[in-house]
């Protein structure tokens, strides 16, 4: 089966994606699959990168130049190409195409409705369920319409501010989470707790998005994510849960907690949660991702306190650095990541 690996990208994830990919790359089984790489460059030019990458590094390169891929619409046979797709250039043909990409333009729906048009087969969820999900504001007002639990939010926009008093009084707490409404990692999110943090933490949110998500802050309050994997027959699986604990020093899963600081939060998997509980949020992942309209893989985010469960936030892409959760939780579950990968693939081909 060949396969073409796309990473990088032009969202602020752009260094998450080459890791993920590193590791992707590595554990998909090299006598079965024949591996391309595909670089996405920050400003979206998309570069072929097998050159510029042997396996080993934890991280792929995206080579600044290097032959340039343009992807073709359906109907000429040829799904990409190196070059223009002028008569010369040469031919690049997969069977399916995995976005190895976190974040806009590559979570999100966008690339796959490129990949749509190009009517290649590719991994991960499409159009509507990554657009969905993507959106945090969205996707909270869908699961709210499904009956589904959620922290309390507004959203704001640089047009249609927000003051600090009147987000205390919407969402009920004067400890509040700002965060852009389409990005991952954490990048771009804060906690306020005055009117002065208020402005800082708007002001820093929107230098990632036109808009932003102020939520309830809720305290004390454990970090619960689960895998959800749905199979080539269209059946839907939830894994083992993992639990995130952030170091104190960092007060949340922040972008540094997650990628900089090696001792910034410590994971546990399988949680340790009465059993009546995990069986609870794990029936919750699923309602989740079939509500945002997910398919293939996602992964769930919870907020546990006590017995009170609120969705979080769903990753169509989810991470898969040497950290992240998704791959570990599926190990957990007795789902090896090499045999994970043959699961996403089979999917993408069914
Ligand atoms: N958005 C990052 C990659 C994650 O959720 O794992
Ligand atoms: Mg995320």
């Amino acid at each position: 089966t060949r396969v073409a690996i796309l990473f990088g990208g032009r969202s602020a994830e752009h260094d998450v994606s080459r890791a993920s990919a590193a590791n992707i790359f590595r554990s998909l089984d090299a006598s079965r699959y024949a591996i391309t790489l595909i670089g996405i460059t920050s400003d979206g030019r998309w570069v072929l990168a097998d050159a510029a990458n042997d396996g080993t590094a934890t991280a792929l390169t995206v080579p600044a130049d290097g032959p340039q891929i343009v992807l073709l619409p359906a109907g000429q046979g040829r799904a990409l190409v190196i070059g223009d797709g002028t008569a010369g250039t040469r031919d690049l043909v997969f069977d399916v195409v995995f976005p190895v990409l976190h974040g806009p333009n590559g979570e999100d729906g966008t690339v796959q409705g490129a990949l749509e048009l190009a009517d290649v087969a590719y991994v991960g969820g499409r159009v509507l369920g990554s657009a969905a999900a993507m959106d945090k504001d969205v996707a909270k007002r869908l699961l709210r319409d499904a009956g589904l639990p959620i922290v309390p939010f507004v959203t704001m926009t640089e047009a249609a501010p927000v003051t600090y008093q009147d987000a205390v009084h919407a969402v009920g707490s004067s400890e509040l989470f700002v965060k852009p409404a389409n990005l991952g990692s954490s990048v771009g999110i804060s906690k306020a707790r005055n009117e002065a943090e208020f402005d800082a933490a708007c002001r820093l949110a929107l230098r990632f998005d036109r808009k932003i998500l102020i939520e309830r802050c809720i305290t004390p309050v454990r970090e619960i994510e689960c895998a959800v994997l749905e199979h080539a027959d269209g059946k839907v699986a939830a894994s083992e849960l993992g639990e995130i604990v952030p170091a104190d020093s960092h007060g949340f899963y922040s972008y540094e907690a997650k990628y900089t600081d090696a001792s910034g939060a410590s994971l546990h998997v399988p949680a340790q949660l009465e059993p009546a509980l995990s069986e609870r949020i794990r029936k919750l992942a699923t309602e989740v991702f079939g509500v945002l309209c997910c398919e293939s893989l996602a992964r769930v985010d919870f907020f546990v306190r006590g017995d009170e469960v609120y969705v979080n936030e769903v990753n169509t892409l989810p991470g898969f650095t040497n950290i992240s959760m998704y791959p570990k939780m599926w190990e957990a579950t007795g789902l090896p990541q090499p045999a994970l990968m043959d699961r996403l693939i089979a999917h993408a081909l069914a």
